[in-house]
């Protein structure tokens, strides 16, 4: 039996986890953000593990990361029908989203040892509920739930993903900014792409949203419009 899974990827920015959370309220049941989780651990990382220095090979032991966040724990916990990330029982929702995190989240996210744990828990998160799961990312289609009965693919135009992103930080919108935030959304999304393991692509099978010009209230309806057609309640 395909799993009750609803798969949202899309690059950066893209408008995935909100699109996931309204159209999991919608449906009364649960959203996963697996960038959240990939956050959470790259916080643990840098808080308690020393880097390796230069060499060629990864900067962190990929054994090390998966034994702290077996240890600490990182783990999801669902809370509302959220499953919200935590690290040692702290809710770290907020120091997740850190500039310091998010510039390191893509090298931390692209150790195939990290990934295979992440994928663990969100495999087991879907098992344990009992309506069904809206999980977003960049590889849940692809590789973590490949008989989703719904996928679909989140784009935008680089101006307007930079113009949310700042907008959703509360930051000034202005031409340098914009600037500044594309290219660094850009940047993540080409390492996201480019990697070997699980790189960001849509699945063959994806229906692509283009949401330049949606509100999130209309790319939440067409979601769920085809929820409705796909999987009959
Ligand atoms: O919110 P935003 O779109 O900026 O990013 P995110 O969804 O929080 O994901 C942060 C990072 O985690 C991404 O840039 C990827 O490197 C990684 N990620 C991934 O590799 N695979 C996923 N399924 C989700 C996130």
């Amino acid at each position: 039996m395909s799993p009750r899974v609803i798969a949202i990827d899309g690059p950066a920015a893209s408008g995935k986890s909100s699109t996931a959370q309204a159209v999991a309220r919608r449906l009364g049941w649960a959203h996963l953000d697996s960038g959240a989780l990939y956050r959470a651990v790259t916080l643990a990382t840098l808080d308690h593990l020393e880097e390796r220095g230069a060499g060629g090979g990864p900067l962190w032991s990929p054994q090390r990361i998966v034994a702290l966040a077996d240890q600490l724990p990182v783990r999801l916990v669902l809370v509302s029908d959220v499953f919200k990330p935590e690290v040692a029982g702290v809710d770290v929702a907020e120091a997740i989203r850190s500039a310091r995190v998010t510039r390191r989240v893509s090298e931390v996210a692209a150790i195939p040892e990290v990934r295979q744990w992440v994928n663990a828990q969100q495999r087991r998160a879907v098992e344990g509920h009992p309506r069904g799961v809206v999980v977003d990312g960049r590889d849940i289609g692809t590789v973590v739930f490949p008989d989703a009965p719904l996928k679909v693919f989140l784009t935008a135009s680089p101006d307007e993903r930079a113009r949310r992103r700042l907008a959703q930080r509360g930051d000034v919108i202005d031409a340098a900014e914009l600037r500044r935030e594309s290219d660094a959304l850009d940047a993540r999304d080409r390492a996201d792409s480019t990697r070997p393991v699980a790189p960001l692509k849509p699945a063959p099978d994806a229906i692509p949203l283009d949401t330049t010009r949606l509100s999130l209230a209309q790319q939440v309806d067409q979601v769920v419009a085809l929820a409705d057609q796909r999987l009959p309640r």
